[in-house]
């Protein structure tokens, strides 16, 4: 009973993005006690950071989390939360969850996009119809073709899943190597070297925790199929992107499509820029649909305000 007075009471909430009055506008079909605060920078902030309750976030800053004395939920905006543990102390010991939505269809989307592309030749083309060079390309199946998708989360498994649809053979990796559905067989990440060298596409779709940062060095990219095309959608900093550098500048990786960097945005000086075998999108694999991701919250409000367990809760020890 406590409880249920005490969970049933007025909620502030913080919706703190630059995205933050769209999402803000979902949030009002939510029947309840709720007072919407937006914010896109912290000087537009008009609530004391003691008085928020709940905290709608993705890119903040931690030391405003730890001014935030009463906060009883963090639900971040995006899927990958590692912005959140670079000062883990500020999120304490306070619930953390995140948005799934449309973001594992997204990514997918971003990720046969190029592979069907590559395949394809598709850029092979272009060049030959700017040169006027009608030229006859090997168009080869899909099918005959194996895919390595490293992080079996939700992202890897929609993904595997997809490509299923093209009868493509699929391995997952990842700490655990657990089975799951939507991939044919996973492995430990032990097995890397076994894997990366048979695949002909590998798809990183890993968080950034401790673990995995740098987690791809020198060796695990020295084991890659040299005719292998990699695609990063996950975090820039589980690859050593010095690394990466070198073994794309000397051909020992075929190409490489990145959409996430160490630093971001990629300062122009990065010599990825210019690397004839490499694809750039400026982060985009993956945008949060607003409205999608405020019913996802609407679902989990009404739980916490009921006491029940949150869906896609981050664990804490595992930083995902
Ligand atoms: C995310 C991202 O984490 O877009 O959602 O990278």
């Amino acid at each position: 009973m406590y409880n249920m007075l005490m969970t049933r009471a007025k909620h502030n909430i913080l919706v703190f993005s630059r995205m933050a009055e769209d999402f803000a506008r979902h949030l009002e079909r939510i029947k309840g006690d709720l007072h919407i605060h937006t914010a896109r920078r912290s000087g537009d902030i008009d609530i004391p950071l003691e008085e928020v309750d709940i905290l709608v976030s993705w890119l903040i800053r931690a030391e405003l989390i730890a001014k935030m004395k009463n906060l009883k939920w963090i639900h971040s905006l995006g899927a990958g939360v590692d912005v959140f543990f670079r000062e883990p102390e500020s999120i304490r010991d306070i619930p953390l969850t995140r948005t799934i939505a449309n973001l594992p269809a997204l990514i997918t989307q971003y990720v046969l996009g190029h592979i069907l592309a590559d395949n394809i030749g598709i850029e092979q083309h272009r060049q030959n119809q700017l040169k006027k060079n009608w030229e006859w390309l090997p168009f080869n199946d899909i099918n005959s073709k194996t895919v390595l998708i490293v992080g079996t989360g939700e992202i890897g498994r929609r993904i595997g899943a997809t490509l299923k649809h093209f009868d493509v053979a699929t391995t997952g990796i990842s700490r655990s190597g657990r089975q799951v559905e939507g991939i044919d067989t996973c492995y430990e990440f032990s097995h890397w070297n076994a894997a990366a060298s048979w695949a002909d596409y590998l798809v990183i779709t890993l968080p950034l925790t401790k673990e995995t940062q740098n987690l791809i060095g020198k060796a695990e990219l020295g084991a890659i199929n040299p005719e292998a095309m990699l695609i990063n959608v996950g975090r820039g900093k589980v690859i050593d992107e010095a690394a990466l550098i070198s073994r794309l500048r000397s051909g020992k990786i075929r190409k490489a499509v990145l959409d996430v960097f160490h630093e971001e945005p990629l300062p122009s000086d990065n010599p990825l820029w210019s690397l004839p075998n490499v694809v750039i999108t400026p982060h985009v694999a993956a945008v949060t649909d607003l409205k999608l991701s405020a019913a996802e919250f609407a679902v989990n409000y009404e739980r916490f305000i009921n006491g029940e367990n949150l869906l896609n809760l981050v664990d804490k020890a595992r930083g995902y």
